[in-house]
């Protein structure tokens, strides 16, 4: 049995990163994972390995689509489908043993195994029970099921099964026009395969600023995505090569079926607590079953913290980092903190579509009076010669005081972009204050800089 100041249950990037600023603060740390490999979902079936597929299958479409037109002749690349795997899992190696290096050298502890609490103060990983003054849940999140679905990752996948087809479908129907849905989708459009997409909803990514989902929409039916809104999947049937996906259409209840080699349900994702011992501890859940905690990510049972997926908030990798540096800061006794209102959301599609702040239709239901200040990509010379110009940026500001209150891009390395205008609204940056800054010549960047300039005299180029 050890003695730690700190243990982290989890190694996604909410645990790994909180041992890591644990250490740094110089607590005695480890952290308990089961899996093989460090890392969590991010590293081994999710944010990583997704955006390698995404790279890959975009650098084909560049090849098939934009080659030619730079004098860049010749026949385009076939596509080796168990060579594409391999990088992928080439990559996936390189940023979990890369954890590994890092946990070394902070010398943190990894207990392999699953870990339970069963009393506070101490965390059981096999048959060993270590004693913790502080345990922190960063277990996160699994694949949420739906009714009448069952998922056996072979005809009927979810993200995971997704990464790792052993051959690319001819026709795949994906249930849910959500990041997951849309990355995974827009990756297989690309080798080739006919993707439907079944949404529940009249828009596809919910949340995301009304204007920008629907150009977004547009874009990716462009790309040859097809899209069924407003239906409700009711079901899949499989036999043993095919599968059947029935739906509703919600405005007239009519029932309609659609056939498919593979069919990814992107519906969503739940908190893993699973086999902690929680309840037995006592530690409150959510009707939703996240763990709950306060402002603090104190649980209810002292000593024991939550971050991440598994928590109230946005499943995103960087919101549980910043959880995971912040509870770590905490336990030290310093003052931990996380400004939710500027966390930036992606997707790493083609365009790449991100936002940050509050979407125009919030600030309307809020009364908030506001002004608006779009520019598009089509008077950025630099998107234009990189046959890049499609989307916008839209920033939005306070009428009164100008202050940035949201932004939301379409375009490309828009996932980039977006930081500048989240640094800014760290600040309590003024559009002005953007518009004022200096932006090099000729960069993507020069984009958020005319949007800028639209919230106050006018854009230049447009
Ligand atoms: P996780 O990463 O889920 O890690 C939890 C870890 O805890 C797991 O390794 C699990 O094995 C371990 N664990 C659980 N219970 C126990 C136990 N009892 N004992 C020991 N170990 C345990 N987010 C982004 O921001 N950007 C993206 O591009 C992005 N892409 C994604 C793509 C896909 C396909 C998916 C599925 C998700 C994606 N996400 C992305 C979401 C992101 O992966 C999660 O938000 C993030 O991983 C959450 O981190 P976490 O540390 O809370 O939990
Ligand atoms: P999601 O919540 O983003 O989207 C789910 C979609 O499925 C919604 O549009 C919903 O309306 C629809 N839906 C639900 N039930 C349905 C039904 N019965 N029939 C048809 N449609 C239905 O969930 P998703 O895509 O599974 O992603 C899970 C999480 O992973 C997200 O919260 C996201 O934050 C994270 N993630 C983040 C990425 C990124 O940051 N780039 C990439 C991938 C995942």
């Amino acid at each position: 049995m050890a003695s730690y100041d700190v243990i982290v249950i989890g190694s996604g990037p909410g645990g790994y990163v909180c041992a890591i600023r644990c250490a740094q603060l110089g607590l005695k740390t480890a952290c308990v994972e089961g899996r093989e490999t460090l890392g969590g979902t991010c590293l081994n079936v999710g944010c990583i390995p997704s955006k390698a597929l995404l790279h890959a299958s975009h650098q084909l479409h560049e090849a098939e689509h934009n080659f030619a037109a730079m004098g860049l002749k010749g026949a385009a690349p076939k596509v080796d489908w168990a060579q594409m795997q391999s990088y992928k899992s080439d990559v996936i190696g390189q940023n979990t043993k890369g954890v590994e290096f890092l946990f070394k050298k902070n010398k943190i502890d990894w207990l392999k195994g699953w870990g339970s609490i069963p009393e506070a103060g101490k965390v059981k990983v096999g048959d060993d029970v270590h004693e913790a003054k502080n345990i922190v849940i960063a277990t996160g999140s699994d694949v949420a099921t739906l009714p009448g679905v069952e998922i056996d990752e072979k005809l009927v996948v979810s993200s995971t099964g997704a990464l790792e087809l052993p051959k690319i479908p001819k026709k795949m129907v994906v249930i849910g026009a959500g990041v997951i849905g849309l990355e995974m989708g827009s990756v297989y459009a690309r080798l080739g395969t006919e993707v439907t997409v079944v949404e529940f909803l009249d828009h596809i990514t919910p949340g995301m600023d009304a204007e920008v989902s629907k150009t977004f929409q547009r874009i990716l039916k462009k790309q040859g995505l097809s899209f069924i809104m407003g239906a409700a999947v009711q079901g899949v049937e499989t036999t043993k090569t095919k599968a059947k996906v029935t739906y509703k259409l919600r405005k007239d209840d009519s029932e309609a079926t659609l056939d498919a080699d593979v069919v990814l349900v992107a519906t969503g994702r739940k908190p893993y607590t699973d086999g902690l011992g929680l309840e037995a501890l006592g530690v409150t859940m959510s009707p939703r079953g996240q763990v709950e905690t306060d402002a603090h990510w104190s649980t209810n049972v002292k000593g024991i913290y939550a971050i991440g997926d598994c928590i109230d908030g946005p499943m995103l990798a960087h919101k549980a980092e910043d959880e995971g540096m912040a509870v770590a800061e905490t336990i030290a006794g310093q003052a931990g903190h996380v400004n939710y209102g500027v966390i930036p959301g992606v997707i790493y599609t083609s365009p790449e579509v991100a936002n940050v702040g509050q979407t125009e239709e919030q600030l309307k239901d809020a009364g908030h009076a506001y002004k608006v200040g779009k520019f598009s990509f089509m008077g950025n010379g630099r998107a234009k010669a990189n046959f890049a110009a499609e989307g916008f940026v839209k920033i939005l500001a306070d009428a009164n005081t100008d202050r940035i209150l949201g932004a939301h891009i379409i375009g490309p390395m828009a996932g980039d972009l977006i930081h500048e205008i989240a640094v800014g609204m760290e600040f309590g940056a003024a559009a002005e204050d953007i518009a004022r800054t200096c932006h090099a010549h000729p960069t993507y960047s020069e984009a958020v800089r005319e949007a800028a300039l639209a919230c106050g005299d006018g854009p230049i180029h447009s």
